[in-house]
């Protein structure tokens, strides 16, 4: 099995795993209708009295509950509960639910997951955030946590690096929207697999990577740090990337299902990991880590062009069936991940599963490598490779043609309304009826009145040279 740096296995399951939570499907209404929390419970008595009475507090209808030992704390048992509960009960609840100290202040229960596919507002169409701040609530609805490692993982057996990895699923699931990026402390031996990871892939940058990747490396030496010695921290990286294209980072604790990950996308938000992959293989990792997010997605993320085509994959998203969900999950997976351009002449990389793996970025340009153009139609239905480097990586002659590829594509897609972004706000239109149409009319009249006065006076300007 060849392994590349980059995570194809744990990918794979992000694209393979629905709407499934905890192994459970969860029937859905709509409206005020049924959903699932799950939380973590430190096993002490009177802890579910507690918790129940939070429930109790916040007026909302239990259906079922369920208990078992937590198979990531021993000492710990997961909580299942089924309820009945609007988008904002169940906003506060959640809230209320991560909140809640015992007298001392030590939180009682340690991890909060929900279902929100329950608590549509909009029939038939899966629940999806409408503005920045609703990602609070399903950012933490990770598939598998950074502590959890599967036995074939480098780090399985040694105790202190899982612990480390709780260490930054803490950080993550405690982290809200607006909030400053905790700053980590990383340890020599994080710092000198950073090294060896960045050390060896400068050495195919300049002959693999694109031109606009290579345009902005240099920007995040200068501005956030980027060098051998040091991980650069996220809060820096974010503060950059939001002057550069207006994206900005979040902190994940593990996988997300392709909807909440492609839902940040929408917002311009980019989810990253911020542990270091074990020490003892540092050219692989069966998981994203923040080697992959740093020198893969990072420089290109600062690319307005590309920042475009991303948050258009995300918009496509929100509301999506299961089915579109997944073939806008497949085709970010060909082009933001594995993706190639031609430029002047030449193949060049832009995804950041290959500009983030030594082995994989050095094949996908050499003539074993099978390359077709990139065609959304065709794309969303290829198979994501798991355990081998890609059977096929897709080639845009550019991101504007890959995003006007993706627009046309997102046109297919079955969604029974169009979605617009609005920046002042950073949140969504949904566009489903005459007056919000009005309103986004009499927007573009104004943008196209300053490109008539702009038009103007440059044609005074250019008559009186
Ligand atoms: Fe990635």
């Amino acid at each position: 099995i060849q392994r590349s740096m980059y995570a194809r296995k744990s990918e794979g399951k992000e694209l393979r795993r629905g709407r499934s939570l905890d192994n459970r499907t969860v029937s859905s209404s709509f409206g005020r209708g049924s959903t699932t929390i799950i939380f973590t419970l430190k096993n002490e008595v009177g802890g579910l009295i507690k918790a129940l009475k939070l429930f109790q507090e916040k007026h909302v209808n239990l259906i079922h509950i369920e208990s078992r030992k937590s198979k990531r704390r021993n000492s710990d048992f997961e909580i299942f509960v089924d309820c009945h509960t609007d988008h904002e009960q169940f906003k506060e609840l959640t809230e209320l639910l991560r909140k809640h100290t015992d007298i001392d202040g030590t939180p009682f229960i340690s991890q909060v997951c929900v279902c929100l596919d329950c608590v549509s507002d909009v029939p038939g169409v899966p629940w999806f955030p409408k503005k920045i701040s609703d990602l609070d609530l399903c950012a933490n609805r990770v598939l598998m946590y950074g502590s959890e490692l599967d036995a074939d993982h480098p780090g399985f057996k040694d105790n202190i690096y899982r612990k480390r990895r709780q260490y930054f699923s803490d950080l993550a699931v405690n982290y809200k929207h607006g909030e400053p990026i905790p700053r980590v402390d990383y340890t020599a031996e994080e710092v000198r697999t950073w090294g060896v990871v960045f050390r060896e892939l400068h050495k195919l940058y300049p002959s693999h990577a694109c031109r606009e990747y290579l345009k902005n490396l240099p920007l995040l030496t200068k501005y956030c740090k980027y060098s051998e010695d040091n991980i650069p921290q996220l809060e820096d990286v974010s503060h950059f990337l939001k002057e550069c294209s207006g994206f900005i980072i979040r902190p994940v604790a593990g996988y997300l299902s392709p909807r909440d990950f492609l839902a940040g996308l929408a917002f311009r938000v980019f989810h990253c990991t911020q542990y270091v992959r074990h020490s003892s293989e540092p050219l692989y990792t069966p998981e994203p880590d923040t080697c992959h997010e740093l020198l893969g997605h990072v420089p290109l993320l600062a690319e307005p062009s590309f920042a475009q085509f991303s948050q258009e994959l995300g918009l496509a998203s929100l509301g999506a069936s299961d089915d579109d969900v997944n073939k806008l999950a497949t085709c970010y997976f060909f082009t933001v991940e594995f993706g190639l351009c031609k430029q002047d002449g030449r193949l060049r990389a832009y995804g950041a599963g290959l500009l983030s793996s030594v082995s994989e970025l050095q094949h996908a340009l050499s003539s074993s490598a099978n390359i077709l153009p990139f065609d959304p139609t065709v794309t969303c239905n290829q198979e994501c490779m798991i355990t081998t480097f890609q059977h096929v990586y897709y080639v845009a002659d550019s991101f504007e043609e890959a995003k006007n590829k993706m627009r046309e594509f997102a046109k297919t897609l079955r969604r029974p309304f169009t979605i617009r972004y609005d920046p002042y706000t950073q949140s969504v239109d949904v566009l489903e009826d005459t007056n919000n149409i009005n309103s986004m009319v009499k927007d573009i009249r104004h943008e196209l009145d300053i490109v008539e006065d702009a038009l103007n006076r440059l044609s005074k300007k250019l008559q009186s040279v």
